[in-house]
């Protein structure tokens, strides 16, 4: 959290932001910050039934909050026939919820790429080769290719990396409190910019 930003309390009477965004970023890690949150990521199944996994969230700002993945994988699919998502941002100790729909685009390539070079380098030797063909062989076999493919060469960027943004039609900021009802701070996106609304929890 930048030390410039002043916090807002969701439980307190004052005027909240008038740009979602900048509670945002009270709440999230600056994209610096090498343990990045963990969010679910909800996509409409291509049979039409929701999905839904985790994914960490990678940078976010005005263009978009981002995620990392694999070309080849199931939400890429979701995203080419629906390129709209949810995203659920959980604090650890169950105390601050941040929920955001909208619609998904492809990340630009110096991102995806900045994204690659944050990565370490487990998470980007799974990018090469954690593979169906992979997941179907045996223990000692799965471990001996694991072992086999050299950290070295796999620092280049895989070619199956892929990057998208959600770009928020809507913000839901959730805060619970032992002394009082859990509140939520919700930003519609309006044709004339963002509105807010207090919702019961
Ligand atoms: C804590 C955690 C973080 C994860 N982060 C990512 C991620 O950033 N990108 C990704 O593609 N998969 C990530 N995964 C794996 C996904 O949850 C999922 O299994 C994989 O992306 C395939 O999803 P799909 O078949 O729905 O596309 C993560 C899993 C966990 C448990």
């Amino acid at each position: 959290m930048s030390a410039a930003v002043e916090l807002f309390d969701l439980h307190a009477d004052g005027t909240p932001p008038a740009d979602p965004l900048t509670l945002a970023r009270e709440w999230l890690p600056a994209d610096d910050e090498p343990d990045r949150p963990q969010v679910t990521l909800g996509t409409l199944g291509t049979d039409g039934c929701p999905d839904a996994r985790t994914v960490l969230l990678t940078a976010f700002d005005e263009t978009g909050f981002a995620f990392h993945t694999s070309a080849a994988s199931r939400k890429v699919a979701e995203l080419a026939a629906l390129p709209r998502a949810s995203m659920v941002v959980l604090w650890p100790g169950f105390t601050r919820q941040l929920v955001l729909r909208g619609e998904v685009v492809p990340d630009a390539a110096e991102s995806v790429a900045a994204a690659w070079a944050a990565r370490s380098d487990h998470l980007r030797r799974l990018a090469w080769c954690n593979t169906d063909e992979l997941a179907a062989l045996n223990r000692d076999e799965r471990l001996r290719r694991w072992a086999a493919a050299p950290v070295g060469p796999l620092r280049t960027q895989a070619p199956s990396w892929v990057g998208y943004r959600l770009q928020p039609v809507e913000l839901t900021f959730w805060a619970g409190g032992v002394d009082s009802a859990s509140r939520r701070l919700q930003y519609p996106r309006t044709a004339d910019g963002w509105r807010w609304r207090h919702l019961a929890g």
